[in-house]
């Protein structure tokens, strides 16, 4: 696997996030339906390609009877490369760099076609478009550096598999439609959210749901290291996306805080949905707890989500001292009513890939997450929920 020493942020991370997708991700007798890859038309001549320069893809489900003129697309998470080295090494070693290999997928709870399991989507069309950018669909950069032969294109394989499902499968009368993802492509759908709307202008109801996308950068935070600064400097550096923030942020500050959910989310007009724990595991473990060697203790502290007992003192004023500077961050968002908020008290990141926790593992005022996302969804009551009771993570693996 080469050497890994130039990874600097969150190499552990890197390995929890593919055990997380791998476990925990059917209940018992659920038959998850396989979804073969579509590439993109013409995507090479279009540059809608990954970081090697393979063509950009999808998976799509069609939609049935009543849900035919209704979509619901995903953008998965995988985290940023933020250097060269990091781009290259995503590029030839990570499938969030490459498609090279397509395996068929089985979607998100909220994408399939269960209606007990997803009473409010299950009949949309459904798609997946594949992550393999490194800067969450953000980057469109013309030039190619012949010496590294990187793509940084992601931009535009978001708006080609838009363009090719409005002409080919009919997303031209789509109706409603959302746009979902989780981690690195729940901040993707923060900040393409309005350029998703701009593409169905005639549908009636357009919305976002972020799912552990809302990283705040958590500055003079005691005892913490500034880490998330650093990494998203590096990436919207590397990836030049200054010019495809919103302007309305970039206007008062500097196009690295403009990646951070909490600088922006008061600047995208069409609803979104923000489902987040203020103990998310990503964040905790990855971006504030200083990575190791320096502090090996972190990793029983907040790697693995059963040895929150052992955190030292300091560690667990970290933690909640954490906690009140994300709340901070949610202070006022609450005053527009098309924002949907869910936001728990879990050590948790990637919420929604376990169907218990969509179904009712996780509840907030006895809401379970699907009855709270279709609710505000479809506006049958508003969804503010915020669990203020705890102020140290609980463990929802244990709730059952
Ligand atoms: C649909 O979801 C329910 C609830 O999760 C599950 O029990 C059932 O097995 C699923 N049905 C199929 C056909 O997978
Ligand atoms: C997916 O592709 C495989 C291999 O080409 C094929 O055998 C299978 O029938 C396909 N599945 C669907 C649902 O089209
Ligand atoms: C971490 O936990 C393991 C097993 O519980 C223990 O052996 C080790 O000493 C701990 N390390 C630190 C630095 O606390
Ligand atoms: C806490 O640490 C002790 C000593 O290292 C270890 O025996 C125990 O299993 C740890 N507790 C948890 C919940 O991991
Ligand atoms: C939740 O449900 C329980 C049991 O039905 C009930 O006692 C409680 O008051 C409910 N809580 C809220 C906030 O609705």
């Amino acid at each position: 696997m080469g050497d890994h020493s130039h990874i600097r942020v969150a190499p552990w991370f890197k390995i929890i996030y593919s055990l997380l997708v791998f476990i925990g991700s059917q209940v018992d007798g659920e038959n998850i339906v396989q979804v073969n890859v579509t590439f993109i038309t013409d995507a090479v001549a279009k540059g809608a390609v990954c970081l090697d320069g393979t063509p950009g893809a999808y998976y799509y489900y069609p939609g049935f009877d009543d849900g035919v003129n209704n979509w619901i697309f995903y953008l998965p998470g995988g985290a940023w490369c933020d250097t060269k080295e990091e781009c290259i090494y995503r590029s030839k070693y990570q499938s969030s760099g490459s498609n090279k290999e397509t395996p068929p997928k089985g979607f998100w709870p909220l994408m399939r076609p269960n209606k007990t399991l997803n009473p409010d989507f299950y009949n949309w069309n459904a798609v997946w478009i594949r992550y393999c950018d490194g800067a969450s669909f953000m980057a469109d950069v013309e030039a190619v550096d012949p010496e590294t032969n990187l793509h940084l294109r992601g931009r535009r394989i978001f708006a080609s598999v838009m363009e090719e499902l409005i002409s080919t499968k009919g997303m031209k009368n789509a109706v409603n439609a959302v746009l979902f993802g989780n981690s690195a492509g729940g901040l993707a759908v923060i900040l393409n959210c309005d350029r998703f709307r701009s593409f169905l202008p005639d549908a009636s109801r357009v919305k976002c749901i972020s799912e552990s996308g809302f990283f705040i950068r958590a500055k003079d935070l005691p005892g913490a290291q500034d880490t998330a600064i650093d990494y998203f400097s590096r990436t919207v550096e590397f990836h030049k996306l200054a010019e495809y923030l919103p302007k309305s942020c970039t206007q008062r500050l500097p196009p690295e805080l403009c990646f951070f959910a909490e600088n922006v989310v008061n600047d995208i007009q069409t609803p979104l949905f923000l489902l987040n724990s203020y103990f998310d595991r990503y964040q905790l473990s990855s971006l504030v707890a200083p990575n190791p060697p320096n502090e090996v203790g972190w990793y029983n502290c907040t790697h693995e989500t059963l040895n929150l007992p052992n955190c030292t003192n300091n560690q667990e004023h970290l933690i909640r001292d954490f906690r009140t500077m994300f709340l901070k961050t949610l202070d006022g968002l609450d005053d527009n009513p098309s924002r949907g908020l869910f936001i728990i008290s879990c050590h948790i990141h990637d919420i929604l890939w376990d169907p218990l926790n969509w179904q009712g593992k996780i509840t907030l005022q006895n809401k379970t997450i699907q009855q709270a996302v279709g609710d505000w969804y479809f506006e049958r009551s508003s969804v503010q929920l915020i669990d203020t009771e705890h102020t140290y993570p609980i463990n929802c693996n244990l709730i059952v």
